[in-house]
């Protein structure tokens, strides 16, 4: 799916709104330091996490303006795990640009990535100066941490996962919620808390942004064998050269046999393979009928999402929201 032009332009509202908001208050010195962790905000990015934040306060009735702390801390959360992800990937480009620690080195790297996490916490205790209640802006602060300490345990499995043969999918569930979906979660929730202490309307914005955010990495999965490049900003084929554990490649395991079988396994996690290698994995991948099983999968989850956003009035925000979900399980970027 392209990016839809109301979709399109909702997202670069608040990009407007956003990014100005994070220039403003990461500012420091070394400069060394600051340049490596605004590297990848300056370079691009979606920011579909803040846009769900600023969606479902204006869904509730609030300003964007009043979003924007909450906003910003997703965001900035979002970039610190990105730029400890490439590390851990090996991948050397992201957003169509070098990885910070392929310009910066690994050390200053995982320092930039420090210093967004901090920020992000500093940024959101801002939503006081917004007239946000107290008891909300606590709230906020242990969700965002909580899904911190969450993205820390699914990033954890996701490698552990590199090393095992087989991973069955109750596993890779809980591993793409905890990475991906933890995050999308408590956006949605930021989002609410921008407007509301109403439990059921909580619990329902948690439900939509867990289950948009499964749809998100589901498709991610799918990119990353069947994305193009210059549309992704980021390398394909690196989740089949790190024996990462996706859901096309574990459907793929379970359908391929013999040779074939065999041909896929022996390319998985060998950083050595070549391109001609790699393609050759990937229409195993595409042989199998995985992209088709995934592709369905997806749909499903930004359905589920959808379905729980029935707590909320109708308005063009909620519209956004809608869209935004589906948006997450078809994208081509
Ligand atoms: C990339 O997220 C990391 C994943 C969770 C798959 P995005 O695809 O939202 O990245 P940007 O922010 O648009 O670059
Ligand atoms: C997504 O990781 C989750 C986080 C970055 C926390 P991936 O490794 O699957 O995402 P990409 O493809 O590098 O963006
Ligand atoms: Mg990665
Ligand atoms: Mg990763």
């Amino acid at each position: 799916m392209k990016l839809p032009e109301h979709i399109a332009k909702y997202l670069e509202r608040v990009a407007g709104l956003v990014d100005g908001y994070i220039y403003a208050r990461v500012q420091g010195k070394p400069d060394d330091l600051y340049n490596a962790a605004l590297h990848l905000i300056r370079a691009g990015g979606k920011r579909l996490r803040p846009a769900i934040v600023v969606a479902v306060t204006e869904a509730l009735g609030e300003v964007a303006e009043k979003a924007l702390p909450f906003a910003a801390a997703v965001e900035l959360v979002h970039n610190f795990t990105l730029i400890h992800d490439d590390i851990m990937d090996k991948d050397k480009f992201r957003r169509g640009v070098p990885t910070v620690h392929e310009l910066w080195g690994e050390a200053m790297a995982i320092t930039a990535g420090d210093l967004l996490f901090a920020k992000a916490f500093e940024v959101l205790s801002d939503a006081e100066s917004k007239g946000i209640p107290h008891n909300r802006i606590t709230r906020a602060l242990r969700t965002l941490a909580h899904a911190a300490a969450v993205i820390a345990e699914g990033q954890a499995m996701d490698m552990m996962f590199e090393e095992l043969e087989d991973v069955d999918i109750d596993d890779y569930f809980q591993m793409i919620y905890k990475k991906t979906g933890a995050l999308f979660e408590a956006s949605a929730v930021l989002g609410g808390l921008v407007a509301t202490s109403d439990e059921s309307i909580l619990s329902s914005l948690s439900l939509y942004g867990r289950n948009l955010g499964i749809a998100f990495q589901i498709r991610d999965d799918i990119l990353g064998v069947a994305g193009k490049e210059e549309e992704i900003g980021k390398p394909v084929y690196s989740d089949i050269r790190e024996g990462k554990k996706t859901i096309v490649i574990i459907y793929a395991l379970s359908q391929l046999e013999g040779e074939e079988k065999e041909k896929l396994m022996s390319v998985l996690g060998n950083r050595q393979a070549n391109r001609e290698e790699l393609e050759e994995a990937a229409n195993l991948i595409h042989k199998s009928g995985a992209i088709e099983y995934a592709e369905k999968l997806a749909n499903e989850y930004a359905e589920k999402a959808i379905s729980a956003l029935s707590v909320l009035p109708d308005n063009d925000a909620k519209k956004i929201l809608i869209d935004l979900a589906r948006f997450a399980a078809q994208r081509t970027k």
